[in-house]
């Protein structure tokens, strides 16, 4: 469904890196087995061959800044740290932490001897942000997201060189918002909906229900403790337990009555009355009408005329649709 606009985001940097399409197999072959670069390389390289068989080695971060200058503001971007914490391991060569030994490059200065990450395929470049990001409490190690099975990679979202600390991780609810928005423009339009969660006014964001990196839960859905719906992070006045539970409200989630996206329904029902979000399982219309959803709700008693205005709202009845303490039938 996202497949265009994921695929113009590649294509631009295919465009910006023409040669890539040339020499993508050798470049990956290259760090895969350490194998030196491009076949033109070699016809203009003779003299030397033995040299060109030994894997490259690590130069330091020093000799990268020399030619990269425009690459300092990364001395405020949290990776940092591996240049200057020497129990990390990568002290003074945080470059190669990520773009691996350098230095055939760096004599070089051919694109075909350094990895760089945007070209690789997202499977690849997640391989590398892992070795160090694996199992973090985000889950973003856990590579269970529909963004990992359709191939977004984690620079999709965190840009490495922008911007020093601010361009690393969205942490204002509008950038976030912004972020998600790109990719996920019929979502987005949603929100524009007469109601909706304020996430247009930067009130709140994707990230406050779904979590990026994954979750056990379909629609990458955050929860809080024991699986309940992050929804109750807010909500929490409609967490029971109650003694007469609704039970769509437990078995299928908050979906299957709201639009949390957006609806023209004041309180973001599904549908545009209540009536016709109810009816979806309490059908008693005559002739055979199965659930849209497969759930069976029970039929209202005869006494329930649906052409008299009365009925129509049923929660003017049935106010607790989330569950009663006191009342079987939802009245309080
Ligand atoms: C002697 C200068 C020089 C040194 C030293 C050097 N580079 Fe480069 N690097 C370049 C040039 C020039 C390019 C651009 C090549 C081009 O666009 O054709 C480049 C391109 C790159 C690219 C982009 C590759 C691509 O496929 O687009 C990366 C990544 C990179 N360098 C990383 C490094 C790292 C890491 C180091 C240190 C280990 C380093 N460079 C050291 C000159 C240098
Ligand atoms: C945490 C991993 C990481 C570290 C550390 C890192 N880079 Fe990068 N680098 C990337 C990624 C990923 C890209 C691809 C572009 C992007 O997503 O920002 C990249 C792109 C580049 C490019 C291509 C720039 C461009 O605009 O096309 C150069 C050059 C480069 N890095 C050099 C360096 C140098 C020099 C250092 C050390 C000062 C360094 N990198 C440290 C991950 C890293
Ligand atoms: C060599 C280890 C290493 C690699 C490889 C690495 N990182 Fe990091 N990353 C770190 C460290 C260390 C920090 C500093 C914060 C911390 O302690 O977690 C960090 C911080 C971050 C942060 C910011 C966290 C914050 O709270 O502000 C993001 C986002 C991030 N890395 C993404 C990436 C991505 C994307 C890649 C792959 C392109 C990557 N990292 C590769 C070690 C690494
Ligand atoms: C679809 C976008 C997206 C993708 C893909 C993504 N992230 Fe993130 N990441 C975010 C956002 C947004 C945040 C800020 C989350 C928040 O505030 O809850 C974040 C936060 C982080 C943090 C900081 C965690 C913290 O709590 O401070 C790290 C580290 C990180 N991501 C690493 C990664 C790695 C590694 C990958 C790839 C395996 C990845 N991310 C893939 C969007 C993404
Ligand atoms: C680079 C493009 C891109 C960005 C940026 C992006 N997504 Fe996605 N997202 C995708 C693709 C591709 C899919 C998988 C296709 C689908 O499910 O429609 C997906 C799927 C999802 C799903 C559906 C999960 C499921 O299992 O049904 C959620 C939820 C989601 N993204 C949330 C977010 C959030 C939140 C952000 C911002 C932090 C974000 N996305 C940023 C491309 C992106
Ligand atoms: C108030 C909570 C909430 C917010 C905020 C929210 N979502 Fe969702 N989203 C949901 C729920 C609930 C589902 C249905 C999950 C399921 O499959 O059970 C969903 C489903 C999705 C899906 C998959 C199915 C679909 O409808 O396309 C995507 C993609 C998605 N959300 C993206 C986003 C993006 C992008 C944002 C921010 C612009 C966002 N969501 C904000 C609650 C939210
Ligand atoms: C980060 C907090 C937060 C989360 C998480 C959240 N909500 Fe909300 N919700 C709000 C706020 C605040 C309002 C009040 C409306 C507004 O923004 O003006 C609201 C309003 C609502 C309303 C309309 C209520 C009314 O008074 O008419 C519904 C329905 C709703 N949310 C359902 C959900 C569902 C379903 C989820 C989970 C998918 C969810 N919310 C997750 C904060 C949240
Ligand atoms: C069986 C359908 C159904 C399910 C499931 C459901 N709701 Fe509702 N919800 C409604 C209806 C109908 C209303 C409007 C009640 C009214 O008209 O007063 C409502 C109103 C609300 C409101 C605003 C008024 C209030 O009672 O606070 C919020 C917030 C809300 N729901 C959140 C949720 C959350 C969170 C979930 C999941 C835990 C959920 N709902 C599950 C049908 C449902
Ligand atoms: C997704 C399906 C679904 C939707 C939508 C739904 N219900 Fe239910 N409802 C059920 C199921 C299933 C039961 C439990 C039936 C049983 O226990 O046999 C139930 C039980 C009830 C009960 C309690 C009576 C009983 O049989 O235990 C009332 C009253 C009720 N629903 C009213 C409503 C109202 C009012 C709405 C609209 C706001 C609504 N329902 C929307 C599925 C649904
Ligand atoms: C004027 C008040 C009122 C309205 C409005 C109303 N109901 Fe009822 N409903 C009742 C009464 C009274 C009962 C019967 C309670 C009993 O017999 O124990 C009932 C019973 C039910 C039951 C079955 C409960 C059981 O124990 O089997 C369902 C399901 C139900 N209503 C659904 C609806 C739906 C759906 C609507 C909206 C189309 C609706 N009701 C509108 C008053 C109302």
């Amino acid at each position: 469904m996202f497949g265009l606009p994921v695929f113009s985001t590649r294509s631009r940097s295919l465009r910006a890196h023409p040669s890539w399409m040339r020499t993508a197999g050798l470049v990956g072959a290259a760090m895969l087995l350490a194998v030196p670069g491009g076949a033109q390389e070699k016809l203009s390289a003779p003299a030397t061959p033995p040299q060109e068989n030994k894997p490259a080695e690590y130069v330091g971060s020093a000799t990268c800044q020399t030619c990269h200058e425009s690459l300092n503001a990364f001395e405020k971007s949290p990776h940092q740290i591996l240049e200057t914490d020497k129990k990390r391991g990568w002290d003074t060569k945080a470059c190669e932490s990520c773009h691996g030994p350098g230095s055939k490059h760096a004599e070089s200065v051919s694109v075909a001897d350094i990895r760089q990450p945007a070209k690789l395929k997202p499977s690849e470049t997640n391989r590398i942000c892992l070795t160090c990001h694996q199992n973090q409490a985000t889950h973003v190690g856990r590579l269970t997201s529909s963004h990992d099975k359709n191939q977004v990679s984690c620079t999709a979202c965190h840009a490495i060189h922008k911007n020093g600390p601010h361009g690393l991780v969205a942490r204002k609810p509008a950038e976030i918002n912004a972020q998600c928005a790109g990719c996920h423009t019929d979502v987005w339009a949603s929100f524009q909906r007469p109601y909706k969660h304020r996430l247009p006014e930067g009130a709140m964001s994707c990230v406050d229900c779904h979590n990026p990196h994954g979750s056990y839960l379909p629609g990458n859905m955050r929860f809080v403790n024991a699986n309940e719906p992050g929804c109750m992070k807010c909500h929490g006045n409609l967490r029971g337990p109650f003694v007469f539970e609704h039970a769509p409200v437990r078995l299928e989630g908050c979906g299957a009555c709201h639009q949390p996206h957006g609806s023209v329904n004041p309180r973001m029902l599904t549908r545009a009355t209540v009536q016709f979000v109810c009816l979806e399982c309490h059908a008693n219309l005559p002739g055979p009408k199965p659930p849209a959803n497969g759930t069976i709700g029970t039929v209202p008693p005869a006494l329930h005329d649906l052409r008299s205005p009365r009925f129509q709202n049923c929660t003017t009845c049935h106010q607790k649709v989330h569950g009663s303490y006191v009342d079987r039938d939802l009245f309080k």
